[in-house]
């Protein structure tokens, strides 16, 4: 096969969890231009379908956006189903739903530090990013199983590799118990997502399903500026990311291109884990 040729999605129908998001979007605009089908999954039903509309009228293949609750298996069970009755098959599943709790707030005692942690926040953050890709790997990727070939993305980050530098998040003049931090559950779900790959690509190796990670750097995105001096000093290639600079290695992690690669994490972070 040419190398072109290792990288085309001709009618494979791919599952992007989180599907409506900043990301998911633009994972699924990349599929698309590839030739496949996006199915965007998110809780958000309307935004799902607002964006699955357009990449269909864009790339003319038939896009669509589905409400599902990944936090739930009968929700997951019931969005198996319907997309089967519709496409007949799934053969990419892209787990890349997750919660971002936000590090602002400067209450006297700073509800995101370690100490103050409040466990539903946790519980929650971890339902969404770690127990909801387990539920879709189990739901969708017992499907792959069974026809016997299939592909599993789990979107980690660079916190997935390295901790949390919490001095970018520092606010000057406040005492340190009120300063805000990178809560926990970000570095477990994104951890832990690292683990399960490994775990899904030994797991499901003889039944022709590879599972592979991406761990992705911050994406630029309006943020405040003192932030992102901050952030981009501890980038070697000294900025954010654009949304657009994943599409790419999404669609070699996916496509028939990685196919001897399966446990493995790429990094694209800018370098900021190398220092
Ligand atoms: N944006 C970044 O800078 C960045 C950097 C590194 C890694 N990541 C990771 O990339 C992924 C996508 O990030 P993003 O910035 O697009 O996030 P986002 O917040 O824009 O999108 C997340 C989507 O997940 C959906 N969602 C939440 N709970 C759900 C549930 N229970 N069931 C189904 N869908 C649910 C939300 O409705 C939302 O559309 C995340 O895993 C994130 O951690 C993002």
């Amino acid at each position: 096969m040419n190398v072109k040729d290792q990288f085309d999605l001709t009618g494979r129908v791919v599952v992007i969890t989180g599907g409506a998001g900043l990301l998911g979007v633009k994972h699924a605009e990349a599929v698309a231009e590839m030739g496949g089908i996006p199915v965007l999954a998110d809780v958000d039903a309307a935004r799902a379908k607002a964006a699955a509309a357009k990449i269909a009228v864009r790339y003319g293949v038939p896009a669509v956006g589905l409400k599902v609750d990944i936090t739930k298996t009968a929700s997951v069970q019931k969005f198996r189903d319907q997309v089967l009755r519709r496409f007949g098959r799934i053969d990419i599943l892209i787990n890349n739903a997750a919660r971002n709790p936000k590090v602002e707030g400067n209450g006297r005692k700073a509800w995101s530090r370690l100490e103050n942690y409040p466990l539903p926040q946790w519980e929650l953050d971890l339902a969404v990013g770690l127990t909801g890709a387990l539920i879709c790997s189990q739901v969708l990727g017992a499907e792959m199983a069974r026809a016997g070939r299939g592909v599993i993305l789990n979107v980690a980050s660079d916190l997935g590799v390295i901790a949390p530098d919490q001095r970018i998040y520092r606010r000057p003049g406040l005492a340190e118990e009120q300063q805000m931090v990178k809560p926990v559950s970000y570095s477990v779900v994104k951890h832990g997502l690292v683990g399960l790959t490994k775990y899904l690509a030994t797991y499901w190796a003889e039944k022709g399903v590879r599972a592979n990670a991406i761990s992705p750097g911050g994406v630029f995105n309006e943020q405040d500026r003192d932030f992102v001096r901050r952030l981009t000093s501890l980038i070697p290639l000294g900025r954010m990311a654009r949304p657009d600079e994943y599409k790419a290695a999404v669609i070699f992690l996916v496509s028939d291109a990685s196919s001897y690669m399966t446990g493995a994490n790429l990094i694209i972070d800018g370098g900021r884990s190398t220092w």
